[in-house]
C-alpha cells in the first residue's frame, strides 16, 4: 500500500535543495508557526505528539528537552549527524536532498529549548552532504532564518556545521560533545547527562536529524494527525533502509509498524529477493539490534537457543519501538535493514560483525575493549575451520557481560556489539555446528597452536581447549 510521503516528499524533485524550491513546498512555516508559541508551549506540544527519537534509542524529544535545568544561562543544540549504523542512509537521504527541512527542524528545537547556538555534527564522510548543508545554511542565513532577531521575533540562533572524522563512536551523544569540544571522541560516564552538564559543559539537547526533520509536520499538520499515523506509542513515519541482495535496495518512507516482510518484498520498498534467492537473516534495525531468522526457516524454532521460545515466522516481526523487543531485538535502532541471502555462510556474516565493534570499540572500557576483540577472535577462528562447540557458548557468555545493560561498560557500543552476535549464535547455532562437525578432527587445536601457543596452554573462561 503507497503512504504519503512527508520526509521524503521533495526527494527527486528538481532543485529540491534550494530555499525557495522548499518554501514552495510550505517550507518554513511550520517554524512561523512554533515561533507564535512561546518556548514551554512548544514543548509541550512536542511531548503531547510523544515524538521518539529517531537516532536509535526511541526516547522522546519533548520529554528530554524537558529535563534541561529551568534556569539557564545557555543552552546548545547538537544534531546529530553522525549516522554511522551499519546499514543506515536515512540520514545521509535527508541531507543531501532536502537540507532545508532539517534546517527547519533544528531552528525549531533551538527555539522550543531556547538555545542560541547550534552544532550539526556530520559524519567524515558526508563530503558532499557537508556542501549541501552549508550551502543551504547559507542561504537560510541571508532569509533570515538564523542569525538575530529570527522572522522579527526577537530570537537569535547562530549555527555551525562541524564535520567529524569518521569515528562510528562519535554517533554516541557524549562521544559526539567531546569531539565537538576538540578532544579524542570518547564517550562521557553519564550522570551528569548532556541536558544538565553536555557541551562545554553547558546544558545541551542532541538529537538526531530525521528528529528534527519530523518537527516542521507536526507543526504544520497537526498533533492529532501525527498521533493518527503509525502504531500505539510509536507515531508518525519513520524512514527504513533496505539492503543486501533485494531487487529495490533503497530508503523509503512508511508509517512506523509495517512488517520486516513487507520491507524485503512489497513493492513499495525493496521488491522481493534478487535472483530467486530466499532471507536466510535480516538485521532489521541497523547492525546492533541483532539479527532475525528468514524464511528459510519459518515456524521452526532456533536449535540450541538459550532464550528464544518463539517459533513464529520472525520476518512478521513489526518495525515499530515495541515489537521487536518481543522477538529478543535490542530496540527499533535505525530500521535499517540488512538482508543476508540463503546462500551467505553465517560465519562470514559473524565475522563481518564482529571485526566492525572490534574496530570500532574507542578502548576506553576493559569490558568493550576485551570483549569486542575476543567475538572477533573467536569469529576469526570459526571462519578459518577451527572452532569448537565451546566457543559459541564463550561468544553467548562474553556477549552477556560486556556492555551497558549489566552495567559493565560507558556507553552502548558494546550492547551493539552484544546483540548481533548473541542473536547469530542463538538463531544459527545448527549451522555453526554443521560446519565444525565438517571440520577435519583437531583442526582447532591445531589452529590455536599455530597462531598463538601460549593460548593453548591457558583456560578460556574454564574450558581448556580441546575440552
Ligand atoms: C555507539 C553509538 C553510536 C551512535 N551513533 C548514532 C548516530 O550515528 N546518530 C544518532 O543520531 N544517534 C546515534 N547514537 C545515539 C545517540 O547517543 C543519541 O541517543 C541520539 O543522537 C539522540 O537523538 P534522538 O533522541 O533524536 O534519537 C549512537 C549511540 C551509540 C551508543
Ligand atoms: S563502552 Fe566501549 S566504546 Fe563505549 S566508552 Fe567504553 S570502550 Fe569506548
Amino acid at each position: 500500500m503507497a503512504h504519503e510521503k512527508f520526509l521524503l516528499k521533495n526527494v527527486g524533485k528538481r532543485h529540491s535543495t534550494s530555499l525557495a524550491a522548499y518554501k514552495a513546498s510550505g517550507g518554513y512555516d511550520g517554524a512561523a508557526a512554533a515561533m507564535k508559541l512561546k518556548p514551554d508551549e512548544l514543548v509541550e506540544l512536542v511531548k503531547k505528539a510523544n515524538l521518539r527519537g529517531r537516532g536509535g534509542a526511541g526516547f522522546p524529544a519533548g520529554m528530554k528537552w524537558s529535563f534541561l535545568p529551568p534556569k539557564r544561562d545557555i543552552t546548545y543544540l547538537c544534531v546529530n549527524a553522525d549516522e554511522s549504523e551499519p546499514p543506515t542512509f536515512c540520514n545521509r537521504v535527508l541531507l543531501e536532498s532536502d537540507p532545508h527541512m532539517v534546517l527547519e527542524g533544528v531552528l525549531i528545537a533551538a527555539y522550543a529549548t531556547r538555545t542560541t547556538t547550534a552544532y550539526i555534527y556530520m559524519r567524515g564522510e558526508f563530503t558532499e552532504q557537508f556542501h549541501i548543508m552549508q550551502k543551504a545554511l547559507d542561504e537560510a542565513y541571508a532569509a533570515g532564518y538564523f542569525g538575530k532577531n529570527i522572522l522579527g521575533s526577537g530570537y537569535d540562533l547562530e549555527c555551525y556545521i562541524h564535520r567529524g572524522a569518521g569515528a562510528y563512536v562519535c554517533g554516541e551523544e557524549t562521544g559526539l560533545i567531546e569531539s565537538l569540544e576538540g578532544k579524542r571522541g570518547w564517550p562521557r560516564i553519564k550522570p551528569p547527562f548532556p541536558a544538565v552538564e553536555g557541551l562545554f559543559r553547558k546544558p545541551t539537547v542532541v538529537n538526531n536529524v530525521e528528529t528534527l526533520a519530523c518537527l516542521p509536520h507536526i507543526l504544520t499538520r497537526g498533533v492529532d494527525w501525527w498521533l493518527a499515523l503509525g502504531s500505539p506509542g510509536s507515531h508518525g513515519t519513520k524512514l527504513y533502509c533496505v539492503s543486501g541482495p533485494v531487487n529495490r535496495p533503497g530508503c523509503y518512507e512508511a508509517p512506523l509498524g509495517i512488517t520486516v516482510r513487507e520491507l524485503i518484498y512489497g513493492d513499495d520498498f525493496g521488491g522481493g529477493m534478487a535472483g530467486g534467492k530466499k532471507v536466510k537473516a535480516v538485521f532489521p534495525g541497523g547492525l546492533s539490534m541483532g539479527a532475525l531468522r528468514g524464511d528459510v526457516f519459518p515456524k521452526i524454532p532456533a536449535a540450541g537457543s538459550i532464550d528464544l521460545k518463539q517459533d513464529f515466522d520472525e520476518l512478521d516481526c513489526k518495525l515499530d519501538f515495541d515489537d521487536v523487543r518481543k522477538y529478543g531485538l535490542l530496540g527499533l535502532g535505525t530500521a535499517a535493514a540488512v538482508v543476508v541471502p540463503d546462500d551467505a555462510d553465517i560465519r562470514d556474516v559473524l565475522l563481518n560483525v564482529s571485526r566492525f565493534y572490534a574496530h570500532e570499540s574507542c578502548g576506553q572500557c576493559t569490558q568493550c575493549r576485551e570483549g569486542t576483540a575476543w567475538m572477533y577472535k573467536i569469529a576469526q577462528r570459526l571462519r578459518a575451520g577451527a572452532g569448537r562447540s565451546v566457543d559459541l557458548d564463550i561468544l553467548v557468555e562474553v556477549s552477556q557481560n560486556m556492555g551497558m545493560m549489566p552495567g559493565m561498560s560507558i556507553c552502548g557500543l558494546p550492547d551493539g556489539a552484544a546483540w548481533p552476535v548473541r542473536t547469530l549464535v542463538q538463531r544459527f547455532r545448527a549451522e555453526f555446528e554443521r560446519h565444525i562437525a565438517a571440520q577435519p578432527p583437531r583442526a582447532a587445536e591445531e589452529h590455536i597452536r599455530r597462531v598463538n601457543p601460549a593460548a593453548y596452554e591457558l583456560p578460556i573462561l574454564g574450558a581448556r581447549v580441546g575440552a
